[in-house]
């Protein structure tokens, strides 16, 4: 399997073209995670991919520093904050691991769609956690590979062997709300996304 770096830089001037699956399911998420922002609030995003969701909650929040493993996605992303005047968000390219960031300097952190992308979501969870400030909320939206069909789930490998498909955690909702919750997280709001995916804003303790 080729490095997930590498894979998503090929991947982005795919990815930046690319529509909207579910759009209604989209708007929903936004507007649920808008209803949690305040206008002094400091954002993590991280997996931005190519900014969309980054700068489109920019003026609900004071800053958001978004993040992704692939260069050629923030590159992208740089260019879209420029042409829109967009000066309250920071791209960088970097995962959660290399990145410096200072502990509990979060009010929110966001990763939409890439949990199911990592090989170790519980050292995630305990990073994410680290990085909030006590009460501050985690925002994801997941695959539930786990949930997929057996004959989806059975290409899998073979898309990976041949390069179309990266890393994919086979995870349940349930095997996401426990990783959460051992952590120290509680759910403040869940939402399943068709058979697919869940989206769970999580609270830290405060
Ligand atoms: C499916 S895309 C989602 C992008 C964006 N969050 C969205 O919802 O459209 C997954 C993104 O995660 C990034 N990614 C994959 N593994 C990563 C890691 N370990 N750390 C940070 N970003 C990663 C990829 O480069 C890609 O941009």
């Amino acid at each position: 399997m080729i490095s997930s770096q590498k894979f998503w830089d090929k991947m982005a001037p795919r990815y930046a073209r690319s529509k909207i699956r579910d759009e209604a399911g989209y708007q929903k998420k936004l507007a649920k995670t808008q209803e949690y922002f305040r206008p002094d609030w400091r954002v993590l995003e991280f997996g931005c991919g190519t900014g969309t969701t980054a700068l489109i909650h920019a003026p609900h929040v004071a800053h958001i520093l978004a993040t992704d493993v692939s260069g050629n996605m923030i590159e992208i992303a740089r260019g879209k904050a420029q042409a829109a005047g967009i000066e309250n968000v920071r791209f960088e390219r970097g995962t959660l691991e290399e990145l410096p960031l200072e502990p509990e300097s979060f009010d929110a952190v966001l990763g939409l769609n890439i949990l199911h992308l990592l090989e170790d979501v519980d050292g995630t969870m305990e990073r994410v956690h680290g990085l909030l400030k006590p009460g501050g909320i985690f925002v994801s939206s997941t695959a539930v590979m786990a949930d997929v069909p057996w004959y989806w789930r059975m290409l899998i490998p073979v898309a990976q062997l041949v390069g179309l498909a990266p890393y994919l955690a086979k995870l349940s909702r349930e095997d996401l709300v426990m990783k959460m919750t051992h952590v120290g997280f509680t759910i403040d709001h869940e939402w399943k996304q068709g058979a697919m995916a869940v989206f769970l804003v999580v609270r830290k303790a405060g």
